[in-house]
């Protein structure tokens, strides 16, 4: 046995086709970042998950260690590990969602856009190892600032030849984890039971949730929408300074992600109506990317939805978010282009 049967590229022991044969048809997920916050418990969720058959493990750092230790989970999927810029091909290749929760979080203080020098670098790097490797598979950017970030891929990706506009997803899947669980609180329901839409970005006074069009239908008191809206703008920052400098949001940014990453698989596979609300490029707004619904099918965001009716506040709330939205998507494209 090598020391490492699981690193590299799968070598020995390891009938694939088998597994393969015996499970469900599955598909092949590569997790960028696996090694951080958000990239272990995430890694952990994936390989749970019946509809993935490979799980690829990127890191700069330890990816070895979560490898090894992911791999000893009894569930279908067959986990490889991949470690520094010289394996990134061997992790992407064939792939048909790449998951990327790379880059560092913020501290106490910062704002997402603080992120913005170290992560637009990390983005473009491993973008163009996707364009190059897998330029087909679905793409889920976590890394922040979404608002920025998926601006940067889509211009790497245009660059390349490869941009399918539908194919890339800035998840911001956990601003309405977030909406459901904090109005389920307000209204007494189980938050199981609750759907708010959250639209515009993943940002501060970006991130827009649609009180007005929540399931089950409800009111909210003036008090209780201005409450509501901004816990679910600050979500991030609560955890921030919880954790008082050792990160932030990773155990629910792990769990929104996998609902996510759930739900593009289920239309990979072509199930029926699958709604998610994603940061995507769109016509819904003047802005070329705009977070909203989108329909997920098997060649990704098929169909991004209409805002429908929003409320006097509502419309308040989006102009501030575009106008913030506008500049840090430019921002993005700027360092790209420029
Ligand atoms: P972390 O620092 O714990 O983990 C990041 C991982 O990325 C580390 O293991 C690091 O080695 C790795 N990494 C760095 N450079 C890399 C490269 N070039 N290639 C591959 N991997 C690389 O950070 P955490 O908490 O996991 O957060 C990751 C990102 O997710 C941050 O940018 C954070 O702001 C963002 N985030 C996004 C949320 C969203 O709703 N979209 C919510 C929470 C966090």
């Amino acid at each position: 046995y090598p020391s490492n049967p699981k690193m590299g590229d799968g070598s020995i022991l390891e009938r694939t086709n088998c597994r393969a044969k015996g499970g469900a048809p599955g598909f092949k997920v590569a997790i960028l970042g696996a090694a951080g916050g958000i990239g272990q418990p995430l890694a952990m969720l994936m390989k749970m998950n019946p509809l993935v058959s490979v799980l690829h493990l990127y890191d700069v750092v330890n990816a070895p260690g979560v490898t090894a230790d992911i791999s000893h989970m009894d569930t279908g999927a067959v986990v490889r590990g991949f470690l520094g810029q010289s394996q990134l091909e061997g992790a992407l290749t064939g792939m048909d969602l790449v998951i990327i929760p790379a880059g560092i979080p913020r501290k106490p203080g910062m704002t997402r856009d603080d992120l913005f020098k170290i992560n637009a670098g990390i983005v473009r790097t491993l973008c163009e190892g996707i364009a190059k490797c897998c330029p087909n598979a679905i793409v889920n950017l976590i890394s922040n600032p979404v608002n920025s970030t998926v601006p940067i891929a889509a211009e790497v990706f245009k660059k390349a030849g490869t941009y399918d506009p539908k194919k890339l997803l800035g998840v911001t899947s956990l601003d309405v984890v977030r909406a459901n669980t904090f109005v389920a609180e307000v209204l007494g329901l189980d938050p199981r039971e609750v759907e708010v839409p959250v639209v515009g970005g993943h940002a501060g006074v970006t991130i827009l949730p649609l009180l007005s069009q929540v399931k089950p239908p409800c009111s909210f008191t003036q008090e209780e929408t201005e409450y509501l809206t901004k816990r679910i703008q600050d979500g991030g920052t609560e955890v921030v300074e919880a954790k008082k400098g050792a990160g932030s949001a990773t155990l629910s940014m792990a769990y929104a992600a996998v609902k996510f990453a759930d739900a593009c698989l289920k239309g990979l596979r072509g199930d029926a109506s699958v709604v998610a609300c994603a940061f995507v490029a769109s016509q819904v707004t003047e802005l070329p990317f705009f977070a909203s619904k989108v329909r997920l099918g098997r060649t990704g965001a098929e169909e991004v939805y209409q805002l429908g009716p929003l409320n006097e506040y509502e419309r308040i709330g989006l102009e501030k978010a575009k106008k913030e939205l506008a500049e840090s998507i430019q921002k993005g494209i700027s360092f790209i282009r420029n």
